[in-house]
């Protein structure tokens, strides 16, 4: 993809477009991690503040980032170069690189475990298990030292795999099959759950929002998880964006892909709530909830059997969408700067994270004792990326849109030259500008020194 000696190539439909961004944008992030850190952080509130982040930040960035990619022609450097001359500008996407490689070598552990129950669902794993039961299956699955490494490892094969032989022929294809069934999927699981005995108590949890509940951190957290919801901050959108076609609307495609992501969130927070609520699990669980939430829902369901199965099969391809625009932003980047062909990159980039992802996996068993700042590694790589780097990228993007590039530039994309009507421009230029700029640093400031 990101070889600029050959012609560039394009993405040949408007759904291939969508299902690429939002294969991106929608992963474990919306169905793992969603849940669980709305849980951590007390519900609703949370998601109040989450769904701001998303409209008055994540959208915008969203768009700004397309922008710069369309306008690039380029991956996630190269395009800051060829709008921005020899200035410092594209150092956002050299921690980008930086982002995408912390991202990555947790994802693949999580990837893994949706590997590991698609096999716990196909042996009937937690037929007859009582909830505690299922959690310590779960437990059990973490801190255990090879299994979690051995499905980690296949998952990563599995993504470079398909980075080496383009995305466009391959996944995307399938995903444009395989995300609405997730989304089937999904809804039936909706009306399992809100049908459980007890379900209010998790819907009022997830929409009754209690604000003396909110800390500093949670804030922080879902500024952070919008970016990484919505794949931003760290240059994935400017790449694929180089690859959309000069006469897309790009506003309306920010918006579908935005309005995607996060009904897919939602969706998975009202499978999940009722049923943490109805099982007797605690909301604050962490990263197991999903894995012991659901399988106790397919328990409870005709045809759950085979609902357990498809739906940790479609997670997993879902995190596979994921996680390959994850590793091609530092393919691009080994490709481009290191000077390796394709499969050299890709190769040396899928090695590297693996092995930097097998101490995230061990710090739930043997390495747990590693702390750093009171967080084990595996937490955090998620923090310093999620609630770091994706944010920071973020602002230095918005402001690169809002000041740099100015208006008759965006004007002149988001148009397609004059093609379509976009009448939020001003209010992009004051979201880009000022609110994004100065809402990410006060909550990243906030975050980082309270
Ligand atoms: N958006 C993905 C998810 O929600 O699972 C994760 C992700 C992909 C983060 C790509 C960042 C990224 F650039």
């Amino acid at each position: 993809m990101a070889n600029n000696q050959q012609p560039r190539d394009s993405f040949g439909t408007k759904l291939g477009i969508i299902a690429a961004a939002a294969g991106s944008a929608i992963g474990l992030g919306n169905i793992w991690k969603f849940p669980y850190i709305t849980g951590v952080f007390g519900g609703g509130a949370f998601l109040v503040v989450y769904l701001i982040c998303i409209a008055l930040i994540g959208l915008p960035v969203m768009l700004a980032e397309f922008i710069i990619g369309r306008r690039g022609q380029k991956n996630a450097i190269g395009s800051f170069k060829a709008l921005a001359g020899d200035s410092k500008w594209y150092l956002s996407g050299t921690m980008g690189i930086a982002s995408a490689f912390m991202i990555l070598s947790f994802y693949g552990v999580v990837a893994g475990w949706t590997l590991d129950y698609v096999i716990k669902s196909l042996t009937n794993t937690f037929a007859g298990l009582s909830p505690d039961e299922i959690g310590g299956v779960f437990g059990g699955l973490v801190s255990s030292t090879w299994t979690p490494i051995a499905w980690q490892i296949l998952f990563m094969i599995l993504t470079g795999f398909i980075v080496v032989a383009g995305i466009k022929d391959g996944i995307e294809k399938y995903a444009k099959i395989l995300m609405p069934i997730l989304l089937v999927i999904l809804l039936i699981l909706d009306i399992r759950a809100i049908t459980l005995p007890g379900a209010s108590k998790g819907l009022n949890f997830l929409f009754k929002p209690d604000f003396s509940k909110l800390s500093v951190e949670a804030v922080l957290s879902a500024l952070g998880h919008a970016f990484f919801s919505l794949s931003l901050g760290m240059g994935t959108m400017i790449t694929y964006a180089s690859y959309i076609n000069k006469k897309e609307n790009l506003g309306i495609t920010a918006l579908q892909v935005t309005i995607a992501d996060t009904a897919i969130a939602l969706l998975a927070g009202v499978a999940i709530f009722p049923a943490v609520f109805a099982f007797g699990v605690e909301p604050s669980a962490g990263p197991g909830l999903v894995f012991i939430t659901l399988p106790n829902v397919f328990q409870q369901m005709p045809g759950g059997y085979f609902f357990g199965i498809l739906f940790f099969s479609l997670l997993s391809v879902a995190a596979l969408t994921s996680s390959i625009s994850i590793l091609e932003v530092v393919v691009a980047y080994f490709s481009e700067e290191l000077d390796f062909d394709r499969k050299k990159a890709t190769i040396l980039a899928t090695v590297a994270i693996t092995i930097v992802g097998i101490p995230a996996s061990l710090s739930m068993g043997i390495m747990s004792d590693l702390q750093i700042f009171g967080l084990n590694f595996f937490d955090t790589l998620d923090y310093i990326s999620a609630n770091i780097l994706l944010p920071l990228g973020g602002l230095i993007i918005s402001v690169f849109v809002g000041w740099r590039l100015g208006r008759n530039n965006v004007r002149d994309e988001v148009t397609s030259g004059g093609k379509y009507k976009a009448g939020y421009i001003p209010v992009f230029l004051i979201l880009t500008k000022v609110v994004a700029p100065i809402a990410i640093a006060i909550v990243f400031l906030n975050g980082i020194l309270g």
